[in-house]
């Protein structure tokens, strides 16, 4: 009587715990998987879709600005004294306009910037402070004179200076607001031959800093009124069909790859805008996560640190690091961001720790880590003062949620400067030191509201109970069999699943084992 309960039981049992072997390491993660990438993949259907299209709080732009405090004894060839002053904080608002949905799982859009100044955040600081920092527009014009015909640099640089009835300088006294958004005035409205050759470049050429006057007799250059608009379009991956490709950007503009850099590989477009990521396959966790610049033309990549707990989450964080923008001798695969020499004295590519932007905005504009970080030490030599890089301040990086592929807070930061270099024809800088000069370094941070955070927390709750229920299930029906195993072996008789070839090939061994068990 008992015997047959027992065999039955076990028969069940041993059925139970194939099926819930099979459910729980095959059925649970697909169907988790399924509901994850149901929530996050671009589609008016997802949970995180309208956050994807505009994002529910604005990032923090915060800009510290080089104030050189001795600009006259700079002149006279001694080493630059700044004073960094800031942060000027800004909120930056971002929001997408879907164009259409493509072939192979995309979606084309532009993506819109705003800036509002921050005047709260900004404590004592404002717009209308006056600081002196470099005239990058002097200096990249005689720049790119410099190196196109060396020999009228001298007329251009006297050109430049007509207007204002002496001679202009590398330096200038300029309002915060008009430095970075409303911008500062180059007259083309000249008889100077030189000059108007200059303007001709402009025209065919045009620098993305520069825009054009009203009556079209000038330019205005400002560093990130060309930021506070609407860019693209870009095509991003969706996700919808494979998950693991969502937020892949396919092609920004119409093209799959940027040529400024004239190279296949250095004009490959990798990875996401940064605002989502694929969700995190812990078995396989990326090394690298890309994310595409258009405004650098080129792809960076942060590299993965460890774990790291955050807003009392489990996150993976992952840095900036110092392979990124190292010299083509450290890291050969940047040799083709070398185009242009910067200096006679180098090799025909930057130092360590800087981008010479030159290819990508048609101006000479160099762009490092905040204070240099992870830049050569030589860089920093030319400075005498205000500049100390701090991995604290001045790192970019990413905390992902590793379940949804959610930044929970990040921060990218970014100098831009420009090369003072001496020319002897030129009377402003015939003593200068030549050396990379700073201008100012942003920092462009974002956090995930409390709001977000329970949502993930939630998430990251349900998530562990649907595993813990997994996992009792799992063991509930080892237990079953082991039960069930204990009892046919008293009763001495021998079981069988279900008449099932595959099941009772699989039962063999069971068989055997449990004809072991009997003889001891
Ligand atoms: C969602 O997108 C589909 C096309 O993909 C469209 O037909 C539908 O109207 C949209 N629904 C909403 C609520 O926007
Ligand atoms: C910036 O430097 C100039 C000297 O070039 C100095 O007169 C001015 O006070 C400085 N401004 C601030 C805010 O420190
Ligand atoms: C879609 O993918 C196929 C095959 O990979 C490719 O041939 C085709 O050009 C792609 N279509 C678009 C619009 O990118
Ligand atoms: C950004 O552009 C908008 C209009 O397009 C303007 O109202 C706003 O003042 C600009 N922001 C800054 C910081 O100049
Ligand atoms: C140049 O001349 C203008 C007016 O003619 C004057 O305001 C300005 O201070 C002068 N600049 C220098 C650097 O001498
Ligand atoms: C910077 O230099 C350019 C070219 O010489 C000149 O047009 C412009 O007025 C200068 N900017 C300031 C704020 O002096
Ligand atoms: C782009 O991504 C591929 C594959 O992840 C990588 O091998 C390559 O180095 C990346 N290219 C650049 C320019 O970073
Ligand atoms: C993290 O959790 C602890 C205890 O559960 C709590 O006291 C603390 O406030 C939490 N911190 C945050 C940032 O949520
Ligand atoms: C860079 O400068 C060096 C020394 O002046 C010169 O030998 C080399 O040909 C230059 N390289 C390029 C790409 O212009």
């Amino acid at each position: 009587m008992l015997g047959k309960h027992s065999k039955l039981f076990f028969t069940v049992s041993i059925c139970a715990l194939i099926v819930s072997i099979v459910i729980t390491t095959w059925g649970f993660p697909k169907i988790i998987k399924r509901q994850v990438q149901k929530n996050v993949q671009i589609d008016n259907s997802s949970v995180m879709f309208e956050k994807w299209r505009k994002l529910p709080m604005p990032l923090t732009f915060k800009v510290y600005i080089f104030n050189v405090t001795n600009p006259d004894e700079v002149i006279d060839g001694e080493k630059p004294k700044l004073a960094e002053i800031g942060p000027y904080v800004y909120k930056e608002y971002r929001e997408k306009t879907i164009l259409g949905y493509g072939e192979n799982d995309t979606v084309q859009y532009m993506l819109k910037k705003s800036f509002v100044f921050d005047a709260q955040a900004s404590g004592t600081l404002t717009e209308n402070d006056e600081l002196t920092v470099i005239n990058l527009t002097y200096m990249g014009v005689l720049l790119t004179v410099n190196t196109m015909m060396p020999a009228i640099v001298g007329a251009v640089n006297e050109a430049l200076g007509s207007f204002f009835g002496n001679l202009t300088y590398p330096f200038m006294q300029i309002k915060v607001k008009d430095l970075l958004f409303d911008g500062t005035y180059l007259n083309c409205d000249s008889e100077s031959s030189a000059l108007s050759l200059v303007c001709g470049t402009l025209r065919v050429k045009r620098p993305t800093t520069m825009r054009p006057s009203d009556d079209g007799k000038g330019y205005y250059f400002s560093m990130f009124d060309h930021w506070n608009t609407s860019i693209g379009p870009y095509e991003m991956v969706r996700g919808t069909e494979n998950v693991n490709e969502l937020g892949h950007i396919v092609s920004y503009k119409g093209k799959r790859t940027m040529k400024e850099w004239g190279d296949p590989y250095c004009g490959q477009i990798n990875g996401s805008d940064a605002s989502i990521f694929p969700p995190i396959d812990e078995s396989n966790v990326p090394e690298r996560l890309y994310n595409f610049e258009p405004d650098i033309c080129r792809s960076l990549f942060v590299s993965l640190v460890g774990k790291r707990s955050i807003f009392n989450m489990t996150a993976y964080y992952y840095e900036l690091p110092e392979s990124a923008l190292a010299s083509k001798s450290a890291n050969r695969d940047n040799k083709c961001f070398c185009k242009k020499n910067w200096s006679g004295s180098h090799d025909g590519c930057l130092l360590m720790g800087v981008l010479n932007l030159m290819p990508c905005q048609s101006a000479p504009a160099i762009l490092s880590l905040p204070h240099f970080y992870l830049g050569s030490e030589e860089i920093l030599e030319y400075i005498y003062d205000g500049v100390s890089p701090d991995s604290k301040k001045h790192k970019s990086f990413i905390y992902l949620d590793p379940v949804t592929g959610v930044v929970i807070k990040g921060a990218q930061r970014i100098q831009f400067n420009i090369e003072l270099r001496n020319m002897p024809t030129v009377p402003q800088l015939e003593k200068v030191r030549t050396g990379i000069f700073p201008l100012l370094w942003f920092d462009e941070s974002a956090e995930i509201p409390v709001s977000i955070q329970e949502e993930l927390k939630h998430s990251h709750m349900l998530l562990s109970y649907v595993n813990t229920i997994r996992w009792v299930i799992l063991v509930v029906a080892v237990a079953a069999t082991i039960a069930g195993a204990i009892a046919v072996a008293r009763s001495g008789v021998i079981p069988a699943c279900a008449p099932h070839n595959s099941v009772s090939f699989l039962m063999h061994p069971a068989h055997a084992a449990t004809l072991d068990i009997n003889k001891h």
